[in-house]
């Protein structure tokens, strides 16, 4: 099916339609309903508001959200356009952010394969299945560039860096859009959550965003604006505020940024009832204002509210809110439309669409596959205790994950256990020549702080804590090596999943201590949705695998790392903290005018009395296997000018008894500007596999235009002086050389 052409009405018939629509009708469009209002039952992703829908205002609705069937998707298609005064269609759009029936690593985890071309991949392969299933948009690259693990939706991000979350969203949006979202396989992508939803106050979900206009403009915009140089075709407001101003009130950046400056042209959806909530958060007195503020903002479609449904006739009436201003936003919601070839066939191919013959095919779990063994970080190895022999050992695989099924992050729609590998299934695959036991130790939970998920309270069976602890301890005291299998439950990260304590539940740091006690031959993998406090963890293990939430093939992935049939070749795209005192950190700090020294018998400089400035684990930190040896960091001159960029050329070679895979990581410190600068930029990777003893010369260009800052004057601009490049394996490398930025 992939590939077969849409076709598009032309744009004149799309203006004669908008003239022939009445004012009701045209409001109608800029509305979209949950599904849960017009099917039985869908996810509830926001706050079910009291919904004030009337019938024509349902009729003439323009989308619809999480409704993941065929069957379903047809029916109400053609019941709303036989309803509809001009028969026009409706948009299905749906959270598919990592797969649909095929599901991968959250995206963090997809962020620490440093590999954009894998992730695009990835996206296609979502577009392929969800669009089989009718689906036209997914909410989805989110772009929030995240500093604080306090935060649950880190998950939903590529990381703590600008560069490598601009170079994943790009990715994202080619991989889901193709070369036409008209064409059968294809979606139309929305990247969110414009803007800066990644920096709430305290890491508590929908709180305040207060950061300098600088810092906004180059650390956490530059991801957008890639997604939208990308082409994509939707952009979703964030929650929070920007200078004080909610997002999707704020003309600044939804209209003079985003389309006067940027030139998106493209739809504008809120996030779910952030129209409504601008009461709330105290700048409009009722629905009236609020609909005012976010139709002149530029908010073309209000997201599950009647907000717009219910003020806009009347703001027009009352010559509040011109026409024109709804013309515009219709024109958007028609021209996306008519973009997926929707007024052609309302089905966009779905109809002729086979889905046994894409979902969970093959060829998709084995990307599954490539993808979560990709994302799976190595933090420690001491000894070398992995990779693990795969015969002659007795092990015992003990944790609440050594058998689970539910390997998927919580945003996973249409995520099954019943697709899923667990760790148990994928070691019986690899491991036959071993003794190995397998044990749940403990509850996932602690029982005193239940946990509300996406679909209500989160039961978990009863448990014989006791009864599993005992078994935990035989099976652990016969071991040659215990492999613990621990971690957060899927929904304590995600939407609404905040967290103060940011270490793995209770009962499974005291199963951890236990086994300790009689087996210090220990291994810990992790699945989690955030970057942990695992000070504990790491104390009792001699080796440290994080694996995130890796989806389907998450068993296998992690069994083949263990036993060393794949190597691991994951980095952190967000720094483990040492503790949750030292949130938000990461690598790309500014130096502050008295940087820690280690002399700490001089009490006033920049630190902590009882615990290191430093992560556990930094930003770009990941083991493998085999040891790379960096023979060599040169440059191809050490001045550069606005016509001259210089190139830097770095000889890795692979000094281990094994083949690996390295990320070569290329970061530059301005040492001096018209304001602060941070300490180290990314400004380049590249991932390269060497068999033992091949080594290779990696290039990077630099230009001026990588070097472009918001100034003193506030111009995004290079200013001359020295440069420092530093070429290493993560942002803790230290070696570097110089160049000198001339005029
Ligand atoms: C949620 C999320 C957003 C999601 C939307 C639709 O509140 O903030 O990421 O796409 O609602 O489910």
């Amino acid at each position: 099916m992939t590939g077969v052409k849409g076709v598009q009405m032309k744009k004149e018939d799309l203006k004669r339609l908008l003239e022939d629509m009445s004012l009701e009708e045209k409001i109608g469009q800029l509305v979209q309903l949950p599904g849960f209002l017009i099917e039985g039952g869908s996810v509830i992703t926001g706050p079910a508001l009291e919904m004030g829908f009337d019938e024509e205002t349902l009729y003439n609705a323009g989308a619809t959200l999480s409704i993941f069937s065929f069957e379903q998707i047809k029916e109400i298609q053609d019941q709303f356009m036989a309803r509809q005064p001009h028969h026009i269609p409706l948009l299905f759009m749906g959270d598919i952010i990592n797969g649909y029936r095929s599901v991968y690593p959250i995206p963090l985890g997809q962020g620490c394969s440093f590999d954009p071309e894998l992730v695009k991949e990835l996206s296609a392969m979502s577009a392929k299945e969800s669009s089989a299933e009718g689906l036209h948009v997914t909410f989805s690259p989110m772009v929030d560039l995240v500093r604080d693990a306090r935060w649950g939706r880190v998950m939903e991000s590529t990381g703590e860096d600008t560069y490598l979350n601009s170079c994943f969203a790009r990715a994202a949006v080619e991989g889901y859009q193709g070369k036409d979202i008209a064409d059968a396989g294809n979606v139309a992508a929305c990247v969110k959550h414009f803007a800066a939803y990644g920096a709430p106050e305290a890491g508590r979900d929908y709180n305040t965003v207060e950061l300098s206009e600088r810092t906004l403009m180059d650390d956490y915009m530059p991801a957008y604006q890639a997604a939208v140089d990308a082409g994509v075709e939707m952009v979703m407001t964030s929650f929070n505020t920007l200078n004080r101003i909610p997002a999707t009130g704020n003309s600044d950046y939804m209209r003079t940024l985003l389309r006067d400056t940027w030139g998106f042209h493209g739809m504008l959806i809120s996030d779910w009832a952030a129209v409504n909530e601008l009461e709330l958060q105290g700048i409009a007195n009722d629905m009236a204002e609020s609909a005012d503020l976010a139709i002149h903002a530029g908010v073309d479609m209000d997201m599950c509210t009647p907000v717009y449904a219910s003020s806009l006739k009347k703001l027009v009436a009352d010559g509040k809110v011109s026409e024109t201003l709804i013309d515009e936003s219709c024109m958007r919601v028609l021209e996306l439309k008519n973009k997926l070839g929707l007024f052609e066939d309302p089905y966009h191919h779905a109809e002729q669409a086979d889905p046994k013959e894409v979902l969970l095919c093959n060829e998709h779990r084995q990307l599954c596959l490539k993808a979560a063994e990709e994302s799976i970080v190595l933090l420690k190895n001491k000894r070398d205790i992995l990779p693990l022999a795969k015969e002659g050992l007795n092990i015992a695989f003990i944790g609440p994950y050594a058998e689970a099924h539910r390997l998927y992050g919580v945003w996973s729609m249409l995520g099954r256990e019943e697709d899923t590998v667990s760790v148990k299934e994928g070691v019986e695959m690899i491991a036959q020549g071993n003794t190995c036991t397998f044990a749940k130790g403990c509850r996932m939970l602690d029982p005193k702080y239940p946990l509300c998920g996406f679909r209500g309270m989160e039961k978990e069976e009863e448990t014989d804590d006791e009864e599993l602890l005992l078994d935990a301890m035989m099976k652990a005291k016969r071991a040659d090596v215990v492999v613990m299998l621990l971690g957060e439950h899927p929904a304590q990260s995600g939407e609404g999943g905040s967290r103060g304590d940011i270490r793995i539940p209770k009962p499974q740091r005291k199963l951890l201590k236990e086994i300790a006690k009689v087996n210090s031959n220990i291994v810990t993998v992790l699945f989690h949705g955030r970057p942990l406090d695992i000070r504990g963890v790491d104390r009792r293990s001699k080796a440290v695998l994080a694996a995130w939430f890796p989806g389907i093939e998450g068993g296998n992935a992690v069994a083949r790392i263990l036993f060393g049939e794949s190597d691991p070749s994951g980095r952190l795209a967000m720094s483990f903290p040492y503790s949750v005192g030292q949130v938000p950190v990461h690598y790309d700090h500014f130096a502050t005018g008295r940087p820690f020294n280690g002399d700490i018998s001089n009490r006033f400089q920049s630190r902590y009395q009882d615990i290191p400035n430093e992560p556990l684990y930094p930003f770009g930190h990941g083991l493998t296997y085999t040891t790379f040896d960096y023979t060599s960091v040169e440059l191809s001159d050490d001045v550069m000018t606005k016509e001259k960029p210089v190139t830097v050329l770095a000889r890795i070679k692979n000094i281990g008894n094994r083949e690996g895979t390295e990320v070569v990581q290329m970061y530059i410190r301005d040492l001096k500007g018209s304001v602060t600068r941070p300490v180290k930029k990314l400004k380049g990777f590249e991932r390269v596999t060497l068999k033992p003893g091949e080594e290779k010369t990696v290039r990077f260009r630099i230009d001026r235009d990588m070097l472009a800052f918001t100034g003193a004057d506030m111009k995004f601009s290079a200013e001359p002086g020295e440069f420092y490049v530093y070429v290493g394996a993560s942002s803790a490398c230290d070696r570097h050389v110089s160049f000198t930025l001339k005029d």
